[in-house]
């Protein structure tokens, strides 16, 4: 029933595994061998639920396991977490040759592998992602970053893990509104790049809420394997890759200016997509009916479409003139064209910009 998808890179190719129950098997690391070390990274609520099940099994490979419990959400994004996992590591002696262990989701995905791609010049490194956002997006791909005060994901690096373990039972002990937010950059996906599957999530998503076993391989590994595409075509977000921004660049502005954590990713990421959606409708470039269709489709995931409310124009820019997609001091934003395609949009205008964040203000659906 699970499926395994290959993630193709320039330094070296990893496979995603996907399926139930697979902390209940023997887990599939060739290159750990019997003496080798590891240290699991995580935070308080997933070291409860799955530090002893996946700690047995290193045990049983002969692994030595340290591991260290990370305070939990997006505001301990830090290079100073990123200081505890470094201590860790020297007080238990790790050298060159361990492996981090990501346990968790896309906050201990990200700041993990930033440890793992400057621990000693770079060490080995797992991703076993919890949440359904990280399991559809974060954990693949390799980018790895922490926050800075004045912008998300601003100090990081590219930096791929060696295996990706999506164990599908973490969805049962994940809160609906984090169930919800991952859906968001689902729902990215399909806009991006594929109708049918657009088509196909408005008619399953009560499946997928109701975690239905087969609709979740389905729609969890069809994302993999459009991400791995991507990653295959444009590791180092040249030009393609960009495309999985859509919805970001809205999205981060107001988890900056919220802080960290207010909202979820997942959350931002929905009111980015609407902008972004009101913004192609602006250069007449989406049709209404697309943007209704998008619209409902985030709203029967419980998701929000409408920016906090004293969040204006001049918040939101504040936060984009910041943001990585700025090149020269241009603008550029991900437009959707139609469901399935979206664009790269470069040098927008701060008129249009405005527009959309406006429309979207006083927009009632
Ligand atoms: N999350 C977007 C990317 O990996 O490029």
């Amino acid at each position: 029933m699970g499926k395994t998808i290959l993630v193709l890179t320039k330094k070296h190719n990893y496979p995603i595994i996907i399926d139930f129950n697979l902390f209940d098997t023997p887990l599939p690391l060739p290159f750990l061998k019997k003496g080798d070390s590891v240290m699991i990274v995580t935070n308080q609520i997933i070291f409860s639920l799955y530090f002893k099940k996946i700690s047995t099994l290193l045990n049983n490979m002969g692994v030595r396991i340290n591991h260290v419990i990370l305070p939990d959400g997006e505001k301990y994004k830090t290079l100073i977490t990123v200081n505890i996992i470094f201590t860790s590591l020297l007080q238990n002696l790790h050298s060159r040759d361990t492996t981090l262990i990501a346990l968790g989701g896309g906050v201990i995905g990200d700041i993990t592998g930033f440890a793992a791609s400057s621990y000693q010049r770079g060490v080995k490194f797992i991703q076993i992602p919890t949440t359904l956002l990280s399991q559809v997006d974060s954990s693949i791909g390799g980018k790895t970053a922490v926050n800075h005060i004045l912008g998300k994901n601003m100090i990081g690096s590219f930096y791929q893990p060696n295996i990706v373990i999506i164990n599908l039972s973490c969805l049962y002990t994940l809160s609906k509104r984090e169930f919800s937010a991952g859906m968001a950059e689902i729902i990215k996906y399909s806009i991006l790049f594929d109708k049918k599957f657009f088509s196909w999530l408005e008619n399953n998503i009560n499946k997928l809420f109701n975690l239905d076993k087969n609709s979740l391989i389905y729609c969890i590994s069809k994302c993999c394997n459009l991400k791995a595409k991507i990653i295959y075509e444009d590791e180092y977000e040249q030009n393609k890759r960009s495309l999985l921004n859509l919805g970001h660049t809205y999205g981060h502005a107001i988890e900056s200016e919220l802080g960290y954590g207010k909202w979820l990713h997942g959350e931002a990421v929905s009111v980015g997509i609407v902008i972004a959606s009101l913004t192609s409708k602006k250069l007449n470039l989406l049709n209404n009916q697309d943007i209704i269709r998008i619209i409902n489709l985030l709203k029967k995931c419980y998701l929000p479409i409408k920016g906090p409310i004293n969040m204006n124009t001049k918040h939101y820019l504040k936060h984009i003139y910041r943001d990585k997609k700025i090149n020269k001091n241009k603008i550029r934003v991900i437009l959707p064209i139609k469901i399935g395609k979206a664009i790269i949009y470069n040098n927008i205008s701060e008129k249009i910009i405005s527009h959309a964040i406006n429309e979207n203000k006083n927009f009632i659906f």
